[in-house]
């Protein structure tokens, strides 16, 4: 039976439309997806949006619709970028779905009857923005601490979750589990939030309608991150169907989530699920955040970097292979056109495209298109197999880590040193001499089979690319199996070599739009 593998987004607010910052999460867990698929695994990548809560029920309000139309439009725009920039996921879960409703409910009423939620009395400052509560000693001159807009007094009847009850187990969990919380430098910052001690928890609303009732007390809804957070396990079919894909799939390998919402993950979520007895995600991994051209990304500042016109203007691989390679996983980034364009020339078109093109021409210009067979080993041969079978484990390693820079990094290597190869055998030098001709067969067999491990293990970022790469040298682009494939040799001399096109355009300083 193959391992199974668990991975999900963040689910997206619909009151915003996908930027950067969303496209850059699920892209990160559509390459570890993929790459899972690759290795046998059995993989769920589940994604979705977040539809419910005053945000949304304002913001349709201000436009004339229901929160339901509202959250239809919106969550289409998400579906819709996913497909553009080849997002992979196996389901999308929708907070408005029934599925849904009921499993929050389930977990709800587990609770309820256990003790660990009660209903009382809540009068605390609010921001509405962040759906967030604030203490006096929280608030910065009296406004939310987290976006800095003006936050409200409300008082009102609210159920609260018995959080305070869970802060030792929560401890004692994440010391046991240094993976848990990552990076490092984050799991500290949670550490000691928790040891200031763990309130009680809010966890329902009467001011507002759209959400989720609590069971039993419709002038009630759930509050919002109980709600969105519960999707992780509804999507699997909870509280239904034990044996199923909930089964499988729980508890999960890695929520990918951004730094804004670490403590929502790391706290409240692993709290809830241990009052329910529940296991906890295997692993928390908080990513930075981006910047465009040195500012903080805002629809009033007119500055969202719209995803869909950049995959129009540079393409959906390029896009990619950028935003994972650019930082690393855990850092903050920035993004501009003039970094993106240089990646681009330098790292794609440059060597990347040109060791395929130079690569596939020699194939068809010195042996009709034919892959010859290899001979004995010359000089530098056994280094450059070598070289791959290193970088395989370390590759897998990194992105095990999410080290997604760094898994680029290591495979970029492998390009140099096929293109490092090139120059020092010198193909071109070997073909004008017949006695050599067995040397140039062994050459170029060995340049078409690093291309066909460089693709294989490129697929996952660069999807569209690895196809092409498969196809030039004559292989099923559609089988990017690296188990049992990612050891040297598996290309068998006589299939056809394409004369290739360029795989990336240069592009010129010239098109990149001004800041
Ligand atoms: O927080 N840089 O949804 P959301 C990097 N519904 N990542 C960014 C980013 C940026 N500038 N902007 C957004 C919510 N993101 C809740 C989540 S989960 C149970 C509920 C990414 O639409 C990043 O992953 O505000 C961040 O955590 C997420 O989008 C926030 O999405």
């Amino acid at each position: 039976m193959s391992q199974s593998f668990y991975i999900t987004t963040p689910i997206y607010y619909v009151n915003d439309v996908p930027h950067i910052g969303h496209s850059y999460t699920t892209l990160a867990c559509d390459v570890l997806a993929r790459y899972k698929r690759a290795r046998g695994f059995e993989v769920f990548f589940l994604t979705g949006t977040d539809e419910h809560g005053q945000k949304v029920e304002k913001a349709a309000l201000t436009q004339g619709e229901t929160p339901l139309q509202l959250a239809d439009r919106v969550m289409m725009r998400f579906q819709n970028l996913w497909e553009k920039l080849g997002i992979t996921n196996d389901d999308f879960i929708r907070t408005s779905q029934e599925r849904h409703k009921q499993g929050v409910q389930a977990l709800f009423k587990l609770l309820l009857d256990k003790g660990d939620i009660y209903l009382g009395e809540y009068e605390d400052w609010y921001c509405t923005p962040c759906e967030t509560f604030w203490t006096e000693t929280q608030l910065i001159n009296g406004c939310c601490p987290d976006c800095g807009r003006p936050t409200e007094k409300l008082k009102e009847e609210s159920y609260f979750f018995r959080m305070s009850r869970y802060q030792e187990p929560l401890l004692r969990h994440i010391e046991a589990h240094p993976e848990f919380i990552q990076p490092t430098s984050r799991r500290n910052e949670i550490l000691s939030f928790i040891k200031e001690g763990l309130r009680d928890l809010s966890i329902s609303r009467t001011s507002f309608s759209w959400g989720i009732p609590v069971p039993g007390n419709e002038k009630h809804v759930i509050y919002v991150w109980f709600d969105a957070l519960s999707n992780y396990i509804t999507a699997l079919g909870y509280p239904h169907d034990p044996q199923g894909l909930y089964g499988k799939f729980w508890p999960v390998d890695v929520h990918v989530i951004g730094k804004d919402i670490l403590r929502f993950h790391s706290i409240y979520w692993p709290t809830f699920l241990l009052a329910a007895g529940i296991p906890l995600p295997k692993k928390v991994f908080a990513h930075g955040w981006w910047t465009v051209e040195g500012k903080k990304m805002s629809k009033s500042l007119r500055n969202v970097v719209e995803p869909n016109m950049l995959i129009d203007k540079y393409g959906v691989d390029a896009i990619r292979y950028f935003l994972l390679r650019e930082v690393p996983f855990g850092l903050d980034g920035d993004f501009s056109h003039t970094g993106l364009v240089h990646r681009i020339n330098s790292d794609l078109a440059n060597d990347l495209g040109n060791l395929v093109s130079r690569s596939s021409a020699m194939v068809n210009k010195y042996f009709g298109g034919t892959l010859p067979a290899p001979a004995a080993d010359g000089d530098g041969d056994e280094t450059f197999r070598r070289a791959f079978a290193e970088a395989v484990p370390r590759i897998d390693q990194h992105l095990n880590d999410l080290s997604f820079n760094k898994a680029l990094q290591t495979l970029w290597e492998l390009v140099s040193k096929a293109n490092k190869y090139i120059d020092e055998t010198q193909p071109w030098t070997l073909a004008k001499q017949e006695e050599q001709r067995e040397r140039l067969a062994t050459v170029l067999y060995n340049l078409m089979e690093s291309i066909r491990l460089i693709a294989l293990l490129a697929a996952p970022f660069l999807p569209d690319t690895g196809r092409r790469m498969l196809t030039i040298i004559g292989q099923n682009p559609e089988d990017v199996t690296l188990q049992g494939k990612d050891g040297w040799g598996g290309l068998r001399p006589g299939i056809t070599i394409e004369k290739a096109a360029p795989l990336f355009p240069r592009i010129e300083e010239e098109a990149i739009p001004a800041k």
